[in-house]
């Protein structure tokens, strides 16, 4: 207000009537100054908790029985959403900057596969849809599990924090509940193994309640949280470490069912599974679940606080995990990385403004989606971005936006392997990786392939090459083996196998608009 006094003061003298046009002049700014700041401040808030190798196909919502009654009830549960690559680190990339991996160039959790390297850094995380909300006046926490590599020397230490985090925790390395590192706004923190103070996905809850306390109600917030859960080494909270001990891996239709007409790795595990390896899989299934019930209080936590707060009916919640998991399913004892559905079927459901409850959605979404969907829902117009994927606000909110789902989209990995053999499976050979229990491996250099996926409501099929010595193909009809038992590429009409090559090849090259316009 002194301000606007003393400016009709100074041209006061001059003339009878410019005062007031002045004083108007002044009270009309100060009014759009106040629109504008209550336009920022209504403008939603957005959470996104991102767990860590949770799969849907084979029961692991079963336990978050919180989380589906206080998202997917009372919003959308998306039955179609995907990785476009199943592991961790290039999943997450994929995330941050909504692109393919052949857009962002991580292949795999290692540094020389640009796993939060230097070269990550410099490019696709200088551009990633953090730094956008933080333009948008966004208040932006992280806190979690963020790259594999993070944090470590050769990435930059601790004292790398990417841009557009106004607050941000988070752990060096892979997921772990204990006796871990943290970096805190850049500074390192180290934990033990008490559980009130240390347990990993209580302490990332904890902070960002914190976090809302102290946020400015002017502006919207985002917060993204990473649980270690339900990654190994699956250490449950004290007072969990007993459920489900009657529960095992379920037996569903590829269960311990040998990879006959499947690409190389797949041909290896010996079949049926030893003992041995049911054990392992039955306890590791039962532990998953253990570390998930923590998952599921810190979602309710957050409700409520939200609620506490009146913040709850202004705030998008998002619930996925970067990759599927499987649990004996061809004779794979654990493991993600397959192209088949337990790998890169993901959990996804979405509550918030303009999303009615109860909703069960069918159109394909990716991981890829959510960075511009969450763009859109801030206000950043998607044509200034250079991202692969497509908003699907349209699909859960159709009285916000128009919009279509796409028909075709690609699935692309880099196998890992290990340039020598592992002393453990002696016979086994270099090249391989992930060879346990009982020396069957999940991972080789030669698992590199590339999918396209038609899902449409009228098709269902699935298209796979490798880059192996073999050049193998796969191709499945989902609609009528779900379970992927059958390679149907030799029954195929040619014409078939054609198109689907023609649009992979398109896919693998595809960039920006040209990943979504795919005929
Ligand atoms: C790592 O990313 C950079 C660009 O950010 C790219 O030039 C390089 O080829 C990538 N490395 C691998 C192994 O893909
Ligand atoms: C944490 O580290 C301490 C000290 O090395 C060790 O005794 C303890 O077993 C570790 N706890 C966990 C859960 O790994
Ligand atoms: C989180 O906060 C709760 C409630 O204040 C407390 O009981 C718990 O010990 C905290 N846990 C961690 C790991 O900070
Ligand atoms: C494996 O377990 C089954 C059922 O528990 C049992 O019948 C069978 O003898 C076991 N096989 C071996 C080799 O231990
Ligand atoms: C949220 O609820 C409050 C009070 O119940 C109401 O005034 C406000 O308009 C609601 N906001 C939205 C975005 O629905
Ligand atoms: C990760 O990718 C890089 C670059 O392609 C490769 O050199 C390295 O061997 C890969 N790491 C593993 C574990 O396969």
């Amino acid at each position: 207000m002194a301000g606007s006094r003393s400016g009709a003061g100074a041209s006061g003298g001059r003339r009878t009537g410019q005062p007031t046009e002045v004083t108007l002049f002044t009270l009309l700014l100060a009014l759009l100054t106040c629109c504008v700041r209550c336009a920022e401040s209504s403008k939603p808030n957005i959470i996104l908790v991102l767990v860590d190798d949770q799969d849907v196909q084979l029961g692991g919502m079963t336990p978050m029985k919180k989380t589906k009654a206080l998202i997917g009830d009372t919003g959308a549960t998306f039955v179609n959403a995907f990785t476009v690559t199943p592991l961790c680190c290039p999943s997450r990339s994929s995330i941050l900057t909504g692109r393919y991996p052949h857009n962002h160039e991580v292949r795999n959790n290692s540094l020389s596969g640009n796993c939060s390297s230097t070269l990550w850094q410099n490019g696709p995380e200088s551009q990633a849809f953090p730094l956008y909300l933080s333009k948008q006046k966004y208040q932006t926490f992280f806190a979690g599990k963020y790259l594999n590599q993070y944090g470590k020397k050769d990435a930059g230490d601790v004292g790398h924090v990417p841009p557009g985090w106004d607050q941000w925790h988070a752990l060096v390395g892979n997921s772990q509940y204990y006796n871990y590192t943290l970096s805190v706004n850049g500074k390192e923190e180290k934990h033990s193994d008490r559980y009130e103070e240390d347990y990993l996905t209580d302490l990332i809850l904890n902070r960002s309640l914190h976090f809302l306390d102290d946020r400015s109600p002017q502006h919207p917030f985002f917060i993204m949280l990473s649980p270690p859960a339900p990654h190994s080494p699956w250490t449950a909270a004290p007072q969990y470490q007993k459920e489900f001990s009657n529960v095992q891996a379920p037996r569903d239709g590829s269960f311990d069912k040998p990879g006959k007409d499947k690409h190389w790795l797949l041909r290896q595990p010996v079949n049926p599974m030893p003992n041995s390896s049911l054990t392992f899989l039955d306890n590791a299934y039962r532990r998953r679940w253990q570390t998930l019930l923590s998952v599921d209080d810190m979602v309710e936590m957050l409700v409520k606080k939200l609620d506490s707060i009146q913040e709850l009916n202004n705030t998008y919640i998002f619930y996925t995990s970067d990759n599927g998991y499987h649990t004996g399913q061809f004779s794979l004892p654990i493991d993600k990385r397959q192209l088949y559905e337990f790998d890169i079927r993901i959990p996804l459901l979405v509550r918030g403004p303009g999303i009615n409850p109860n909703q069960k959605l069918q159109a394909p979404v990716l991981n890829i989606d959510l960075a511009p969907t969450i763009l859109d829902i801030s206000g950043v117009n998607l044509s200034t971005v250079n991202m692969d994927g497509q908003s699907f606000l349209s699909q859960m909110a159709p009285s916000l936006r128009n919009g279509t789902a796409r028909p075709f989209f690609l699935v692309e990995y880099t196998g890992e392997g290990n340039p020598t053999t592992d002393p453990a499976c002696p016979k086994l050979g270099p090249g391989l990786s992930q060879c346990f229990p009982d020396c069957v491996c999940e991972d080789a250099y030669n698992n590199t392939y590339a999918c396209v996926r038609t899902l449409d409501g009228k098709q269902d099929l699935q298209y796979c090459e490798f880059a192996d010595s073999e050049s193998f193909v796969e191709m499945y009809n989902l609609t009528s083996d779900p379970n992927q038992l059958e390679n149907i590429v030799k029954k195929v009409d040619p014409s078939v196998l054609q198109a689907m090559n023609q649009r992979l090849i398109k896919l693998q090259s595809c960039a920006g608009s040209s990943c979504r316009d795919v005929m």
